[in-house]
């Protein structure tokens, strides 16, 4: 087999016209809104709903699910401390790539670690980026158990499972945190529908 490496200093950045431009043309500006938690706390149901709130209300987005890019993108990559890396750095330079185009992307991804998501957080760069800690607590995740996952988890039938038997690091200090006990969804949707509005209102360059 022959490898084929490319030095990083044979790669340019090709310039691109300003973002600003396409952000005119859709009349908004990007943001990103990274939602963290256990499995179970309401990630992906808060995410459609938030996406759901924005498009009614104009804005162009679109959602990053987990589990949705392991069918795809990620569908190399598994479950090991490594594999979550880099199935989070890749899902951050894609919604990276989705607000340079204008969208604002809402992530719904486990991502347990802190330092990943601070990751994440740099790749998004000068992109407003909204750390959202959906703060379920784990006993209330089991009980609901959407996908029967904590049942095989406890039984051991899933190495790895966070929260059970890997690590969960919640947020010390999120940009929102949401709570769903006890709530419906739209309670606890509509403080990221609110503050995702705000971010992507359009705002003239030139005063
Ligand atoms: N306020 C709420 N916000 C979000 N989900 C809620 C809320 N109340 C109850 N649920 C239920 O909790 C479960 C959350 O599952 P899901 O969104 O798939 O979690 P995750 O994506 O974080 O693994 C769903 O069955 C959902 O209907
Ligand atoms: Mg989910």
């Amino acid at each position: 087999m022959t490898l084929t490496t490319t030095r990083k200093s044979d790669v340019t950045w090709q310039p691109l016209q300003p973002r600003e431009r396409r952000w005119a043309r859709m009349g908004q500006r990007p943001a990103i809104a990274w939602l963290t938690g256990l499995s179970g706390a309401g990630k992906s149901t808060i995410a459609d709903a938030v996406d759901r709130g924005l498009t009614e209300a104009g804005r162009s987005t679109m959602v990053l699910d987990g589990d949705n890019l392991r069918q795809g993108l990620n569908r190399d990559l598994g479950f090991t401390a490594a594999d979550r890396v880099e199935n989070i750095r890749r899902a951050a330079e894609a919604a990276r790539l989705m607000a340079d185009a204008g969208l604002v992307v809402i992530v719904s991804l486990i991502s347990p670690f802190r330092a990943e998501r601070a990751a994440a957080r740099a790749i998004a760069g000068d992109i407003p980026f909204l750390e959202v800690f959906i703060d379920t607590p784990l006993a209330v995740c089991e009980a609901r158990d959407p996908k029967g996952l904590y049942d095989r988890a406890r039984a051991g039938k899933i190495p790895n499972f966070t929260g059970i038997s890997a690590p969960y690091e919640a947020p010390e200090a999120p940009d929102l945190a949401l709570q769903t006990r006890n709530q419906s969804v739209m309670e606890s949707a509509q403080p990221l529908i609110d503050a995702l509005l705000n971010l992507s209102a359009d705002r003239p360059t030139r005063a």
